[in-house]
């Protein structure tokens, strides 16, 4: 799949502007604005050991966990980048308790986008020099243009979703990302610090062999789950299936989508509803799936059509290759 394309990611987005829902040149300039902090992003994430950004920042987020100095560097850059460069009205962050309303400069008043962002998703893999990564999603408000954003702003089905995109701080950096028309893949030359398109329209296998779930949380795990993996590792024709997990949802969904396999982080851990969040990272990484072929689940139902009710929620999700996707939930329906 990978070529050796001499576009960069800046010419694709102005060559892909007239795709785009709203051809402004408005999104375009958001995209690019997320392209310079994940630069930003990288460059601190690749000197970690040498500069005083490794460990705990020494603080709670909302969402219970200790966040990381990593997790307040990528938060505070992805802020201040797309606040400064007047690209959006508002942004919702794992990290923050509230969403942001971007005030001031008329650009940001009069922007008709909001943005939700995992600033750096596998914060357990910092420390240990694990890949780790960025998420984001970008819709478009649904309250007056120039009137300040609302919850209601943020609080959209991933159905609504204008753009989504991650990020891989790995062995080598990679921006992937979907406006609804494909998915696209772009790695960085660290060199001279630009995006190339290295993997054009990017699609998921439809069946795979590879499952992704952390089967330290098995006994808490749906009965649903449990028979799904059981049947995984059964000893058939094409079974077993091979077991990969690295924690980092942006890498082990990012293996899924080249090799085929499915990611699943259920309900029956600590929190009912699982660990991961429905807006900053199961929506995004459901569009994403999904304009590559695959699938995305709560199990049950598709992850795009959930109306959100809270901005930190969370929900169980099953990800990857259509084919197993649709296995595990006919095993979830099975033990409804
Ligand atoms: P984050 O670092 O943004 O809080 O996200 C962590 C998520 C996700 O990246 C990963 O797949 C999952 O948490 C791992 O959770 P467990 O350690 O419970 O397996
Ligand atoms: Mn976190
Ligand atoms: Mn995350
Ligand atoms: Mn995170």
């Amino acid at each position: 799949m990978a070529t050796n394309s001499h576009q960069t990611l800046g010419e694709f987005i102005i060559e892909n502007q007239a795709d785009f829902i709203y051809s402004t040149g408005e999104l375009s300039r958001l995209l690019s604005s997320i392209k310079l902090a994940t630069k930003v992003v990288n460059y601190k994430v690749n000197k970690a050991g040498l500069v005083n950004i490794l460990g705990e920042f020494g603080n709670e987020n909302v969402q219970g966990e200790k966040q990381q100095k990593l997790d307040v560097f990528a938060n505070e850059t992805f802020i201040e980048t797309l606040s400064q460069r007047e690209v959006v009205c508002g942004i919702a962050s794992e990290e923050n308790e509230d969403f942001i309303e971007i005030k001031g400069a008329e650009h940001s008043k009069n922007s008709k986008y909001v943005v939700l962002i995992d600033p750096l998703d596998g914060s357990s893999n910092i420390d240990v020099n694990v890949s780790v990564g960025t998420i984001f999603s970008i819709y478009h408000r649904v309250t007056e243009t120039g009137t300040p954003v609302t919850l209601e702003d943020f609080l959209q089905p991933g159905n609504k979703q204008i753009a989504a995109g991650y990020v891989i701080y790995g062995t080598s950096t990679m921006l992937v990302y979907t406006t609804g028309n494909g998915v696209n893949g772009f790695t960085l030359n660290p060199g001279i610090g630009t995006f190339y398109l290295s993997h054009p329209n990017m699609c998921i296998p439809e069946d795979g062999n590879i499952y992704s779930v952390n089967e330290g949380n098995y006994v808490k795990f749906p009965q649903g789950v449990k028979n799904y993996l059981k049947y995984c590792q059964a000893d058939e024709e094409d079974r077993p299936y091979t077991s990969r997990y690295i924690g980092s949802l942006c890498s082990d969904f990012h293996r899924n989508m080249l090799k085929g396999g499915i990611y699943i982080y259920p309900s029956g851990t600590n929190n009912p509803h699982g660990k991961l969040r429905l807006l900053y990272e199961c929506n995004p990484m459901a569009f994403i799936a999904e304009q590559a072929g695959g699938k995305a689940s709560d199990g049950f139902q598709r992850i795009m059509d959930i109306e959100p009710t809270e901005l930190h929620q969370r929900i169980p999700f099953f990800c990857g290759s259509k084919n197993m996707v649709k296995k595990a939930e006919e095993f979830m329906r099975s033990e409804e």
